[in-house]
């Protein structure tokens, strides 16, 4: 069984460091094998508007009186769950002014003297706090981004002294915009579990009810200059149940993978991106799938992303809901705590989607 760690197996270097550095190559610990590397043009800007792109659903009629509206909603998000394992909402009903001076919050956070961030440099044991890496193997190659990771719920977690004290608004900023996410993933956690053909509170009970787990992290991808050997974020599925990311509003860099192709997500304005994760993938016995995904860099401008995860309570058995098995559709996984479930990222960090994978029951 995995256990958790107290210590890096190395020095922490910050990824914002080498790039404040002015260097023209990188160091061999970020330089991607060959297959991994990504294809990357010279352009960073949303301006790729004919390509493919993730669903794009307006809630704006999901609570109003029109029937034919509401089922239409309700229809685009099973389909995107089914389909995609990624959508992107627009009315959400969360205050545009609110998620803008989230990012910018922090972006200045990601500007503030190394003293000031390194005062939250963070361990492998709880993850909170400033880090530049995911998974403690000696050796391994890292990723070219830096983040900052903080919990919301249960408030048995919620600590805010492992929260930034400045920029001197934050502490404010960053409750009121978990106090709205928590309440938006709540309400999409209703839908996904109407869509799946059972009462609303189903999928939110089998996370715990009023216990369920969220928490932030907050990814920043300094500039790269070679970001075609590299990746701000190497492949992986979400281990948690639902995220909704606040992308960077100038920076494309998310990439979804589809069959055998990475899209890259052109983030419609105010919109928040939702993937499903791999505890949603279990309770669905894979109706719903959580989808890899990955992000690049580019050489001329940094990236800021909000990535808030709704998560099951860490300590009780999450396994295909009973309701949703048959003879035909037996369980396809067994069950296991959050708390057992997440501890794979963190000791190997992003591979893929081999863990879910590698917990399918054997036929
Ligand atoms: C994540 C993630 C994507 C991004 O934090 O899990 O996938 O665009 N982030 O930063
Ligand atoms: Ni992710």
């Amino acid at each position: 069984m995995l256990k958790s760690q107290t210590e890096w197996p190395e020095p922490i270097i910050r990824v914002q460091s080498l790039s404040e550095g002015c260097i023209d190559s990188i160091p061999d610990r970020y330089i991607k094998p060959p297959t991994d590397r990504p294809f990357v043009n010279s352009c960073s800007s949303y301006d790729n508007d004919d390509d493919i792109n993730i669903p794009i659903i307006d809630l704006g009629g999901l609570y109003g009186n029109d029937s034919d509206v509401r089922a239409s909603i309700m229809n685009q998000i099973s389909d995107a769950c089914r389909d995609w394992g990624f959508f992107q909402i627009v009315n959400h009903g969360v205050s545009h002014d609110l998620m803008d001076k989230a990012r910018e919050t922090w972006r200045e956070f990601f500007h503030m003297p190394m003293e000031v961030k390194q005062q939250y440099a963070n361990s492998p044991t709880t993850y909170e706090g400033y880090g530049s890496r995911l998974g403690v193997e000696k050796g391994a190659i890292l990723d070219w981004s830096d983040y900052y990771f903080m919990h919301y719920l249960p408030f048995t977690l919620k600590d805010y002294n492992k929260w930034p004290s400045s920029p001197p608004s934050c502490r404010e900023v960053f409750d009121e915009y978990g106090e709205e996410l928590v309440k938006l993933s709540g309400r999409l956690m209703k839908i996904l579990s109407k869509n799946l053909g059972l009462e609303e509170k189903v999928v939110e009970n089998a996370f715990g009810g009023e216990e369920v787990g969220a928490c932030m992290r907050v990814n920043f991808y300094p500039k790269c200059p070679r970001p075609e050997l590299t990746l701000g974020l190497s492949s992986h599925s979400d281990p948690g149940g639902m995220t909704m990311l606040l992308p960077d509003d100038q920076v494309a860099g998310l990439q979804v993978r589809k069959f055998d192709n990475w899209i890259t997500v052109n983030p419609a304005k105010h919109a928040f991106i939702v993937n499903i994760g791999d505890q949603i993938q279990v309770l669905s016995n894979a109706v719903y799938k959580s989808v890899e995904h990955r992000v690049i860099v580019n050489s001329d401008k940094e990236r800021v992303s909000l990535a808030f995860f709704y998560n099951p309570k860490s300590d009780i058995p999450i396994e295909p809901l009973k309701q949703l098995l048959t003879p035909e559709t037996p369980a396809l996984y067994p069950p296991m705590t959050f708390d057992e479930y997440r501890l794979f990222i963190r000791m190997r960090g992003p591979r893929g989607k081999s863990q879910v994978e590698s917990m399918k029951s054997p036929r």
